[in-house]
């Protein structure tokens, strides 16, 4: 299955976040985002990670930490290399080292 819309977009449903550092979001924003995206967005799929409980107010916090590192395109190779020399697949749930 493609992008909702057939969008010319890697994944599934969500836009990709390589580069959100870069993005001019601050970090009130994307803590709400992450938290509640529906503060911003009435009609968005993305789950409510924090009002839903998934995701502490301090886990959030270092999501939001982990976002604003991200300020570089993804690797294209269909093989990701960690630091730790780990081979993930694309395609996997894993977010990559860099
Ligand atoms: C911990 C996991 C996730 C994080 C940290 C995350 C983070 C984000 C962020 C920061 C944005 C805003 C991008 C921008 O406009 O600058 C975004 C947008 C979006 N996310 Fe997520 N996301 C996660 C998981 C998901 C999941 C599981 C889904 C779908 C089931 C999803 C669907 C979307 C969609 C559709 C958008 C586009 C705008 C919207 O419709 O609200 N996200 N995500």
């Amino acid at each position: 299955m493609g992008p909702a819309g057939g969008a010319d977009l890697p994944g599934n449903v969500g836009p990709d976040l390589p580069k959100i550092g870069n993005a001019g979001r601050d970090d009130e924003w994307l803590f709400n985002y992450v938290n509640h995206a529906r503060v911003y967005n009435p009609d968005t799929v993305m789950p409510p990670w924090g009002t839903h409980g998934i995701f502490t107010d301090a886990e959030i916090g270092d999501i939001v930490a982990f976002l604003k590192t991200l300020t570089r395109p993804a690797p294209s190779s269909p093989h990701w290399t960690t630091r730790a020399g780990a081979r993930l697949r694309s395609n996997s749930a894993i977010i990559w080292m860099r």
